[in-house]
């Protein structure tokens, strides 16, 4: 999704801009762009390439300015191209801009009548339209400009905005996207996300819903929609920019694929040693809001979703409490049935996908006020939105395709389960403390699995000239087969369905031939004899057969039937052990095809639009 980087500073703010936008290259993007205010004049640089390009270009110009903004633009209104990149100018301001906004076309109507001519297709370009409008209207100053513009823009935006007229001064603006101060020692700066600013602060100051901000080399006011000034806190981030940077790996999602141990560990903290299972890792309030809970509705998109997915087996099955799971893209426009004793979750990794916002929101307006978010980001929208919290301690995901916040946020689904069935008297000593033991366990037994990577390295090259896959699962394991397929297609592009095992003969099978390789996961539980006469089906018609099995599954291999074995059954936390395997398969068979991994085509980490 798009970034901002804004810097008005007593350095020269090329590098910083160009150094922030490269951290935000992980959200997705298709083209970026940059203006400067160099010796009264702007300047402005834009490409259809990757920002090195952007880079070079700037270099090859030399480039140089105290004052900036900077944009990774993800096309949503108008291709991908140099005329459609941020900034868009206007006379002589600049702006850039994250979001939607749904009224432009009105918007450009009336300013085309009132003389403005339009370059580019994007929605964007109406408010550096507006803004210079506004400008010329006679507004006192940028802030005061940008002010009345945004009072007439619908949508969403975090917008960056410099002019010729006021050369030492940035002015952004915040509404349902997120964007943040960074409070440096020779400058104020802006930004998307706090990883586009480490390089120059720790010290963050969140905007709020409809906060606007001017910003100067020495200082900052943030005023709202009515121009009335407010205090936001200065928070210092404990993240660092080391959480970021690659190291030994060649690519963040591997990185992310073999951080699971520690993030598991550091997710499950809150039980190390000897303390046990407690509303209290929830909140202050959680014993209250949990207790009286007669149902759970998970609401979510993607790879969070299918962590709800399997969060459901586990609150129906220990905790005995009904539980729905919702995509939230879908939830927030159904006409449902609602119970205030339902305990709503949010999940996501980033807090800020705009479903999911929006999901939790309206089932609030519904009147379910006992809310959840389960969250990577603890500063996010969902997080503040919700008036429970459990940050999984995941660290910086880069990464598009999503590895360690979803085995993280398995991890607080256990221990949510956990909490609820004991509240519920349905979870005796003896079986929390079995429980809590295969937590604290669990970091080790995902090294193992993690150990299995030649084995599957090898396994990737049968998979790389293939163009269909089929994923099965059963229980538990059957969003873990959905998990497989979407990393499969996200990052290789080949495409992938899952099925639940039991379904297969209802149509799918008829896909199933020679060239068609079929993805078993198959734990060594008590629905695994159903799940080998599955497999006996689509062996029987020539499907491929690649079977991840527990030790003492004994399934045996031969011809078109290859076995690869993880260690014992992990109990009711299995899907974390299998989805692993099929994390790791996804990224080597990206690799071998040569794809873009940590930024696949046409998507982005961070889905702040609708
Ligand atoms: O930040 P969120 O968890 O809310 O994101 C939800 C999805 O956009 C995300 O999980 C997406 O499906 C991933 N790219 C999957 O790898």
């Amino acid at each position: 999704m798009c970034g901002i980087v804004t810097a008005v500073a007593t350095r020269n703010v090329v590098p910083v801009l160009l150094e922030g936008l490269r951290k935000l290259e992980y959200r997705g993007y298709d083209s970026v762009g940059l203006a400067v205010l160099a010796g009264g004049e702007l300047v402005r640089q834009r490409s259809c390439g990757r920002v090195a390009e952007l880079a070079a270009r700037t270099e090859a110009q030399g480039l140089a300015a105290p004052t900036g903004i900077a944009h990774t633009r993800w096309a949503t209104h108008g291709v991908p191209s140099e005329r459609n990149a941020h900034p868009h100018i206007s006379g002589g301001l600049a702006v850039v801009h994250n979001g939607i906004i749904e009224n432009f076309e009105t918007l450009k109507v009336a300013l085309q009548a009132r003389g403005y001519t339009f370059v580019s297709d994007t929605d964007s370009e109406v408010i550096a339209h507006l803004i210079h409008d506004k400008l010329g209207g006679g507004a006192a100053g940028l802030l005061e400009a940008v002010r009345l513009a945004t009072l007439e823009l619908v949508g969403a935006f975090a917008i960056g905005v410099i002019a010729v007229s006021e050369p030492d001064c940035v002015v952004v603006a915040r509404r349902g996207v997120p964007l943040l101060l960074g409070l440096g020692e020779d400058g104020v700066y802006a930004a998307s996300a706090a990883s586009a600013l480490f390089q120059v602060t720790d010290k963050l100051v969140f905007l709020e819903e409809d906060d606007l901000a001017e910003l100067r080399r020495d200082a900052y006011r943030v005023v709202r929609p009515d121009g009335a000034a407010v205090e936001r806190p200065v928070q210092i981030s404990s993240l660092t920019a080391d959480a970021v940077e690659l190291g030994r790996f060649r690519h963040y999602m591997q990185k992310e694929i073999f951080e699971q141990p520690q993030a598991l560990a550091d997710t499950l903290g809150v039980v190390a040693g000897g303390v046990g299972i407690s509303p209290r890792h929830f909140g202050a309030q959680a014993e209250e809001v949990f207790s009286g809970v007669r149902s759970v509705l998970i609401l979510a998109c993607g790879t969070s979703y299918h962590a709800g997915l399997v969060a459901r087996y586990w609150l129906e099955a220990v905790a005995k409490l009904p539980c729905t799971v919702e995509i939230a893209s879908e939830y927030r426009y159904r006409k449902s049935v609602a119970d205030p004793d339902t305990l709503v979750v949010a999940v996501s990794q980033s807090g800020e996908t705009a479903d999911t916002l929006a999901a939790l929101k309206y089932a609030q307006t519904l009147g379910m006020t006992r809310t959840l978010a389960i969250c990577n980001v603890a500063e996010s929208a969902v997080v503040r939105e919700a008036k429970l919290r459990f940050i999984t301690r995941a660290g910086p995901e880069i990464g598009v395709a999503s590895t360690k916040a979803f085995t993280t946020q398995l991890a607080a689904f256990a221990l949510l389960t956990l909490a609820l069935a004991r509240l519920r008297g349905a979870l005796d000593a003896e079986a929390e403390a079995r429980h809590l033991a295969a937590l604290r366990h669990l970091p080790i037994a995902v090294q193992k699995v993690l150990d299995l990577e030649p084995q599957i390295e090898r396994w990737a090259e049968h998979f790389a000239t293939r163009e269909h896959a089929l994923f099965l699962g059963r229980g538990q394991h059957w969003p873990i087969a959905m998990e497989g397929a979407l990393k499969l297609k996200e990052i290789s592009y080949i495409h992938a369905e899952a099925y639940a095992a039991g379904e297969l003969k209802h149509g799918p099978l008829a896909l199933v031939d020679r060239k068609m390789p079929v993805i078993a996961v198959s734990p060594n539980d008590e629905l695994l004899e159903k799940l080998k006469s599955n497999l006996q089906v689509v062996h029987a018609r020539g499907g491929e057969l690649y079977v991840f099995a527990d030790a003492g599954s004994e399934i045996p291999e031969g011809d078109g039937v290859h076995i690869m074995q993880l260690p014992e059954n992990y109990g009711l936390l299995s899907p974390i052990l299998h989805v692993v395997p099929l994390q790791l398969l996804s990224y080597h068979v990206a690799l071998v095809r040569g794809t873009d991994v940590d930024k696949p085509r046409n998507l982005a980490k961070s889905v702040t639009v609708e």
